[in-house]
């Protein structure tokens, strides 16, 4: 097995048969020892974390499979806390594409002279460059096309996807009267050059709340997986 990349969360090995393998790792984003979904940073190692990660990402991608939208799940190994999936290109350097069902975090920052915290979003999409160095900035469609990162058309099926995928999440944790107020995905071709969702769906990419109180990921796996 061959490591490519060592990321914040996860290491991603190729394996003999020329699929990945990533490693979830107890790391999380967030800055002084504090959990931020938003952050570019490892801010803090919590035990049990990346095991916590992928029960999540697992639960999501079989939901996800049931309903035949395209991922790069194959299987998922809870011990070793590893997951095989399909190798993928990312557009660019990558992307991140946010469905954003009430304004928090970076968006209220952003757009805080017009929002108000909290306040309702219709399933609203964007996009923004995995950049670290630039604060990972949002990109407008038409400068996505422009810059030769997406095509339109490949920037409305994303959007669609991403809309669709947003629903699963947010209708599984409606089961457990948890609130989605927004989720970052990822996306990827395939060899076929189809557009798949890569990467995970854990508490990491999200913020869940519950009676108006934000869920911690751990406390979110227990919730939804238990
Ligand atoms: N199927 C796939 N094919 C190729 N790359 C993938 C696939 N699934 C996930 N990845 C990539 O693997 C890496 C996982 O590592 P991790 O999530 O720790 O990265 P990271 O440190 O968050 O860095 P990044 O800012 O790139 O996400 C990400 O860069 C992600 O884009
Ligand atoms: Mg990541």
């Amino acid at each position: 097995m061959k490591l490519l990349y060592s990321g914040k969360t996860k290491d991603v090995y190729e394996l003999e048969d020329g699929n990945y393998l990533l490693k979830f790792k107890d790391d999380v984003t967030g800055e002084n020892g504090v959990f931020d979904p938003g952050a570019n940073t490892v801010g803090l190692t919590i035990e049990g974390a990346g095991a916590a990660g992928l029960r999540l990402t697992k639960f999501f991608f079989e939901k996800l499979k049931e309903k035949n939208i395209p991922t790069h799940y194959m299987d998922a190994n809870l011990e070793e806390a590893t997951m095989t999936v399909v190798p993928a290109t990312v557009f660019g350097e990558g992307l991140e594409v946010i469905c954003r069902y009430r304004a928090v975090g970076s968006f209220l920052k952003r757009y805080g002279k017009y929002v108000k915290e909290g306040q309702a979003l219709d399933a609203f999409v964007e996009v923004t460059l995995k950049d670290d160095e630039r604060q990972d900035p949002p990109i407008s469609e038409d400068a996505l096309d422009m810059v030769g990162i997406l095509t339109k058309e490949e920037y409305h099926t994303l959007k669609e996807l991403t809309q669709q995928i947003a629903q699963v999440v947010k209708d599984e944790l409606a089961k457990k009267d948890v609130e989605l107020y927004d989720i970052k995905l990822e996306f990827g071709r395939d060899a076929n050059n189809n557009i798949l969702l890569i990467d995970e769906i854990s508490g990491g990419n999200m913020r869940a709340y519950k009676d108006g109180k934000y869920i911690e990921p751990l406390e979110l796996e227990k919730i939804i997986v238990s």
